[in-house]
């Protein structure tokens, strides 16, 4: 595996990759989830390039950036035993050098959830991988369900501005209790770790009311409330159209999307987590079976 430093290295060296190009952009201390990424890059494409770069932009002021986690020694390792094959791991001033004067500004998508309670976090993340995506010139690149705004967002940026990127999604990585791997669970003390599953609990109650056939928005979001106990305190949940994260009033309305998503999110002292399930919507025909088999 080849690291680069430098934006015009790591372009030139990304030219001369095989066909397709998977591009893996990370923010570093790695885990399964990250791994995951890479594997089904693998998988699917002749070569793969991983970016390491905690982006500053998509931090607030009063965020985590400079106490991020970062153990690039440990993360190189794995990625070579991954199989990637070219590293891209800039420095602030590589990326933003001075004068870097030009943002991408996402619209109504993200204003809501994770973009209300970060503002211009998601600008931060639609120009940095708009920058990372023509370093890289890769045919597709790989995200993982678990941030499931960043993969709308992202989604939007590369239809409405053409680019020749393909967004791939890859499943969500559990811990055995269900808790989603995160880079941000390091932070977490041990009983602060042992209430964490509450919020994936608060999803699949969540799930399984739209299952048995609930169609209305406050009494889903009740049932996955009353997981969010102990220490945990709610951030938000709600079922929500996966590609506009507009909140659905009546999920399997006939105009509505057949698959929908609960998103949640949880502060643990000071850590905030965040979760999805994506849900496939009962057709009404079979709510109205599910009706007839309780009654
Ligand atoms: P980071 O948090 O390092 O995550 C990098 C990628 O790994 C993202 O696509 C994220 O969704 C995915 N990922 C994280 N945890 C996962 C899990 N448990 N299962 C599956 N995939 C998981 O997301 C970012 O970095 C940044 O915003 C970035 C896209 C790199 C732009 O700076």
């Amino acid at each position: 595996m080849q690291t680069l430093r430098t934006a015009a290295e790591a372009a030139q060296a990304a030219r001369r990759l095989a066909r397709p190009l998977a591009l893996v952009p990370t923010m570093g201390a790695l885990h399964a989830g990250h791994l995951a990424l890479v594997e089904a890059a693998r998988r699917d494409c002749a070569a793969v390039m991983a970016t390491i770069f905690v982006n500053p932009l998509q931090f607030g002021p009063t965020e985590d950036f400079s106490r991020y986690p970062r153990a690039f020694a440990e993360d190189t390792r794995q990625l070579e035993a991954a199989g990637v094959d070219l590293l891209f791991a800039p420095s602030v001033e590589e990326m933003y050098p001075p004068g870097f004067d030009t943002n991408i500004d996402p619209g109504a998508i993200a204003t809501r959830y994770e973009g209300a309670l970060r503002p211009g976090h998601f600008r931060g993340v639609a120009t940095v991988c708009a920058k990372l995506f023509a370093i890289a010139g890769a045919e597709c690149a790989y995200f993982g369900a678990k941030d499931a705004q960043q993969v709308a967002v992202l989604r939007q940026m590369v239809r409405d501005l053409a680019l020749p990127t393909d967004i791939v999604v890859v499943p969500t990585v559990r811990d055995s209790d269900g808790l989603a791997l995160s880079s941000r669970n390091a932070y977490l003390h041990p009983a602060e770790r042992a209430a964490a599953p509450g919020l994936y609990r608060a999803l699949q109650a969540m799930s399984d009311a739209v299952m048995r056939g609930e169609t209305n928005r406050d009494r889903i979001v009740a049932a996955g409330r009353a997981h969010i106990a102990g220490p945990l305190r709610e951030a938000y949940l709600d079922v929500v159209d996966p590609s506009t994260f507009e909140p659905l009033a009546n999920i399997g309305s006939r105009s509505g999307p057949d698959v929908v998503t609960a998103i949640g999110s949880a502060w643990l002292g000071e850590t905030r987590l965040i979760d999805n399930l994506a849900l496939n919507v009962p057709a009404a025909a079979e709510r109205a079976d599910l009706h007839a088999s309780v009654t």
